[in-house]
């Protein structure tokens, strides 16, 4: 039996493949059928091609299948290839040969359709032109990740998912029947990653991160992915510098690589290429409420966090990504410390994204007194015997260290310019959905 070589549609729309009869297979994204003509316009993962079947130039059998042939039906073609101005892509496929491989029964997803539905057929809707451009940049932004990492000389290191403690507040934290006891679900990797830079001073990981977020919010999902970096020797300063560095990074690499989606998408281009050049301005929790008070005439107690319409009318006022540092400790999770310079606030820092998608980064440097932390654990009734492992570290050849997570879903919605966050998972899980 002969082999058969497939050309994927990108390589035919590069036109190299012109003039040529070419083996393609794929999808049928839409079709329409007028006497002894079919306009079908095939999908592939590289994508779509516009196909043009007429009755004579292929066996009978096969144009009545095709006609036949629902959306999302998969099939086999073969066709000449040919220039063709209105056509999307600018060629079209002359077809003499057509085999359907699945007649797809009417596909339940038509236009207008509510998100909740298109939501509960996740499972068929991955295949839409969005969530296809949508998961090509999510790859793009994992995959930058590992390279940047792994580019600075960081080793990757895992962390269990079954964790018997809390880290970023007990109230999001999800119980896992463990046999007879019970554990929980990973808030974050750090606690494990501070015990590991003893060992590897620079470690990374990126993995399925937990939090129990009671509110629906178009930026909170319960089962997420986050992509986090310890490291030795490393203060509040020179961690956001990595920081920075990581999100320029990443966004270099997807206007390298997604221009294509994004354009899907109708992201602007040239706006994200100017944030991928530009430095991230870097402001204290205390400047923020200044620029809130000056410029918004909004009056907020220092003390309080920054709630997302806060975080909203500051962004208004920067076009990059910022950086803001020294939030007030007594908000702030027990493990980061005091700022000797300013003891009401912490040496910790958020990286918050313009256009109101909030806060993509947060980390600290690390605290490295056993008492404070275990005063302040105490206080929101932690059982501090869990905690003597991770005191450990601070009894043993303690160092300077610090930390931070990415939310990589938070960071691909807003590269990507999503409305909701739902849509830069491939399944999302939400306080209300947790199927498909
Ligand atoms: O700011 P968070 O809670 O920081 C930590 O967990 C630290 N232990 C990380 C570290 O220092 N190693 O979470 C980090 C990031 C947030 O900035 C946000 O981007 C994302 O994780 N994130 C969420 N993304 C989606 N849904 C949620 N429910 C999220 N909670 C946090
Ligand atoms: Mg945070």
């Amino acid at each position: 039996m002969s082999k058969t070589s497939w050309t994927k549609i990108d390589e035919i729309l590069t036109g190299k493949k012109t003039g040529k009869t070419v083996n393609t297979r794929g999808w049928i994204y839409r079709t329409r059928s007028s006497g002894n003509i079919i306009f079908t316009v095939i999908r592939d993962s590289s994508g779509l091609l516009q196909a043009t079947i007429k009755k004579g130039n292929l066996p009978n059998k096969e144009f009545d299948d095709a006609k036949k042939a629902l959306i999302e039906s998969s099939l086999e073609i073969k066709g000449v290839v040919k220039e063709d101005k209105r056509a999307p892509g600018g060629y079209e496929l002359q077809v003499t040969t057509v085999n359907i491989l699945n007649f797809a029964e009417p596909f339940p997803i038509v236009k207008d359709q509510s998100p909740e539905f298109l939501l509960d057929q996740r499972h068929l809707w991955l295949r839409s032109q969005k969530l296809g451009s949508i998961l090509k940049i999510r790859s793009t932004v994992v995959g930058a990740i590992h390279n940047f990492f792994r580019g600075q000389g960081y080793y990757e290191f895992d962390a269990p998912i079954l964790q018997p403690n809390q880290c970023e507040g007990g109230s999001t934290l999800f119980e896992v029947r463990y046999y007879d006891k019970k554990t929980y679900l990973a808030q974050t990797w750090q606690l494990y990653a501070e015990a590991a830079i003893f060992s590897l001073e620079k470690i990374y990981n990126m993995a399925p991160t937990f939090r129990a977020e009671k509110s629906k919010t178009s930026r909170h999902l319960s089962e997420f992915w986050m992509a986090e970096m310890e490291a030795a020797w490393m203060d509040l300063n020179e961690v956001t510098k990595v920081a920075e560095e990581e999100v320029q990074f990443i966004l270099k690499e997807v206007l390298k690589r997604n221009k294509k989606e994004l354009e899907v998408l109708g992201q602007d281009i040239k706006k994200l290429e100017k944030i991928s050049k530009s430095k991230f301005p870097t402001i204290t929790y205390t400047d923020a409420l200044k620029i809130l008070e000056e410029k918004e005439n909004m009056n907020i107690k220092w003390g309080k966090d920054l709630r997302t319409i806060e975080e909203e009318k500051l962004m208004k006022h920067f076009e990059t990504p910022v950086i803001i540092t020294n939030y007030p400790l007594k908000i702030m999770a027990f493990y980061k410390p005091k700022d000797p310079k300013d003891p009401k606030t912490a040496l910790c820092f958020d990286m918050i994204a313009p256009d109101g998608y909030g806060e993509i980064i947060g980390g600290s440097q690390r605290s490295l007194n056993v008492e404070e932390m275990t005063e302040r654990l105490k206080a929101s009734g932690e059982n501090i015997d869990n905690y003597q492992w991770y005191f450990d570290l601070r009894r043993y050849g303690s160092v300077p260290h610090s930390g931070y997570g990415l939310g990589v879903e938070r960071l691909v919605s807003w590269i990507c310019g999503l409305d909701n966050i739902k849509d830069a998972i491939p399944f999302p899980r939400t306080v209300l959905r947790y199927r498909p």
